[in-house]
């Protein structure tokens, strides 16, 4: 389904349930590392990618792709947590994904929560990806405030990778995953909206009746910052892979 709107387009993929959606995000994926081996994935961590990571790791251990000449690239990192905390988000990758597939774990990038010149390694993040070709394929998840890795309402549409306060609501969200809600980390670094919209695919995954309002605003609402994920309208070529659920609002 294509939901046409005032200035773009979005692709609506909607599947009955969320293994569905989660599986044809594999395939996206997997489609975009066949047709460009030595290419570069922009990946995302949360809890909507975990089961089309798994899906994944079954197509890799089918035979039916082959990451050894990939890069990636991940969306975001808390602030002040370690790569083996349990709750930073290159531990998660390495957890649910890298270590269960042929990737060359020097050839995955994260964003480095502990830099002490954060801003230098931003713009040196940002040089690696330019160095690498730009990105291929970008999967997000989208919030339920409609931001886009940690980029909150209120990010500039051509914003690049910079460190970033988290929302009240985001860190309630995330509390989840943390023995307590003090432990979140405030802050973070993020690619910038710039930095994802020169990705040459978006795919976005949707999943639950929870998304179901920011995926409208996404799709219906206006193109505006107060809601990240409508920037994504100007982009030629983005997806939403949603469940029936995320898509309930949807016209
Ligand atoms: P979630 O996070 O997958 O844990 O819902 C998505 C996001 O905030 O981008």
């Amino acid at each position: 389904m294509t939901v046409e709107t005032e200035s773009n387009s979005i692709n609506v993929a909607i599947f009955s349930t969320a293994e569905e959606a989660s599986r044809e995000v594999a395939r996206r994926i997997a489609g975009a590392v066949n047709r460009r081996p030595d290419g570069v994935l922009g990946l995302a961590t949360g809890g909507t990618p975990v089961t089309a990571y798994q899906a994944l790791i079954g197509m890799y251990r089918d035979g039916k792709v082959d990451f050894s000449n990939i890069r990636t690239f991940n969306l975001d990192e808390y602030i002040g947590l370690p790569p083996d905390h349990p709750q930073s988000f290159r531990h998660f990758m390495d957890q649910q994904l890298f270590q269960s597939i042929n990737v060359d774990p020097e050839r995955t990038f994260v964003p480095d929560g502990l830099a002490s010149d954060v801003a230098q390694a931003c713009s040196q993040y940002e040089a690696m990806i330019r160095d690498a070709g730009g990105i291929d394929l970008q999967l997000l998840g989208i919030g339920h405030n409609g931001h886009i890795a940690f980029n909150e309402p209120g990010s500039a549409a051509d914003s690049r990778t910079r460190q970033v306060a988290l929302t009240d609501e985001t860190i309630e969200n995330n509390a989840r995953f943390f023995e307590s809600i003090d432990q979140v980390p405030r802050h973070a670094i993020t690619m910038g909206i710039g930095t994802i919209l020169e990705a040459r695919e978006i795919v976005l995954l949707a999943l639950g009746e929870g998304k179901a309002e920011a995926v409208a605003k996404m799709v219906h609402g206006p193109i505006t910052e107060q809601h990240p994920a409508s920037l994504l309208r100007r982009h030629r070529n983005v997806t939403a892979v949603l469940d029936a659920a995320a898509a309930r609002r949807l016209a």
